[in-house]
């Protein structure tokens, strides 16, 4: 609403209400206080360190609570619990956004969480309770599909080993680096999960020229990739088997000894969705006895302490979860979050609410 100076000079506050910022303009461009200004930002709580284009962008929006900084967190959430109206979270900050943790905040009204995946925020429960939770699709889909083909190739290839080799001087005294016994020229690869980073891989292995199908529940209309039903079917068929389903409890445990079974010894597969998709534990078994012949990991169940199984393992390459982690795609996932809380701040229509949570009006 346009407001006077005392000297009658027209005002204009550029901060919505909602936003409660100090600061306003008037119409020749000056910048002055307003020291009468009462209203509060709304406030958040950010459940952990998040890059600083996040930080800032949350400040200029809403008082932020660090729950990960408080000496007790039992104390800061009492004394906040009646005001947050917003949280931010991701994956990263190990505390799961669960119906018991919303339930505290009567007036919560968004989750913005730092990635793609959200298996962390309880989005039913958040729908239950008329909460938006958004996500940051599409921003890292391209990123994610390299990163995976960069996975897949260092495993095939050995790429990881054949550089170390030289670097340790091998290639000078004992002379050039293994064959490998994988190509992927003579590969199938089945996408577990094809969404928007799974469709993004498969044009990728296209151009590559290997023959791609996919694991789904129901053939997706326009794809002409041979669809699969039964994973185990898609495992006994191809030889090279990429995740990229969501985490969550529906696909828990996903890759068991079953599928691990049907893909056989000359198998390989790459992981770049969530730990938690599969057992670990006859992964690791698998890989021992070589009834698979290779993995690639970019995810684990208990990041970022992985099973220190895997490190005595030559047959499987190892990536810290960089999956979307260059500078260029973390800045464009997280201004997407600020985009979405900041939308709640000003009374818009979030970016990029999920599925769970359709957007109904704040
Ligand atoms: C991030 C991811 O590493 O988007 C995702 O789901 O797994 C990654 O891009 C993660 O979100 C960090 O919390």
């Amino acid at each position: 609403m346009d407001e006077k100076t005392p000297q009658g000079n027209r005002i204009r506050n550029y901060v919505s209400i909602a936003c409660g910022a100090a600061r306003i303009r008037t119409a020749d461009g000056a910048n002055i206080q307003k020291a009468e200004m009462t209203m509060a930002k709304p406030a958040l709580l950010m459940t952990g360190p998040m890059m600083p284009l996040i930080t800032k962008g949350c400040e200029a929006a809403f008082m932020v609570h660090r729950l990960w900084e408080a000496g007790d967190r039992e104390t800061l959430l009492k004394r906040v619990a009646p005001q947050i109206r917003a949280i931010c979270t991701g994956g990263h900050t190990g505390v799961r956004t669960d119906e018991a943790l919303m339930a505290r905040f009567p007036d919560l009204k968004i989750v913005g969480n730092f990635g793609v995946g959200y298996d962390s925020v309880d989005a039913v429960a958040a729908a239950r309770r008329g909460v938006v939770v958004t996500n940051t699709p599409e921003v890292l889909t391209e990123e994610v599909a390299d990163t995976t083909l960069g996975l897949l190739l260092n495993t095939v290839r050995e790429l990881y080993q054949a550089e170390k080799w030289l670097r340790d001087g091998r290639w000078a005294k004992e002379g050039d680096y293994r064959l490998t016994p994988a190509s992927l020229r003579d590969r199938s690869v089945g996408i577990v999960g094809l969404g928007r980073i799974g469709k993004a891989i498969a044009r990728r292995l296209e151009a590559f020229g290997v023959p791609v199908s996919y694991f789904g529940r129901n053939p997706q209309p326009g794809v002409r990739y041979r669809h699969y039903a039964d994973l185990v079917a898609l495992a006994r068929d191809v030889d090279t088997l990429i995740v990229v389903t969501p985490g969550g409890p529906a696909t828990q445990n996903l890759i068991n000894a079953d599928v691990l079974g049907a893909l056989g010894s000359r198998g390989i597969l790459i992981n770049v969705s969530r730990g938690s998709v599969v057992d670990e534990a006859a992964l690791i078994d698998a890989l021992k006895r070589r009834t698979i012949l290779a993995a690639g990991l970019d995810v684990y169940r208990n990041e970022p302490k992985l099973n220190p199984a895997f490190l005595d393992l030559d047959n499987v390459t190892l990536f810290p979860h960089v999956g979307s982690a260059s500078q260029h795609t973390r800045n464009a996932m997280g201004q997407l979050v600020v985009d979405n809380l900041a939308a709640f701040a000003e009374g818009k229509p979030p970016k990029t609410p999920v599925a769970e949570t359709p957007f109904k009006g704040w």
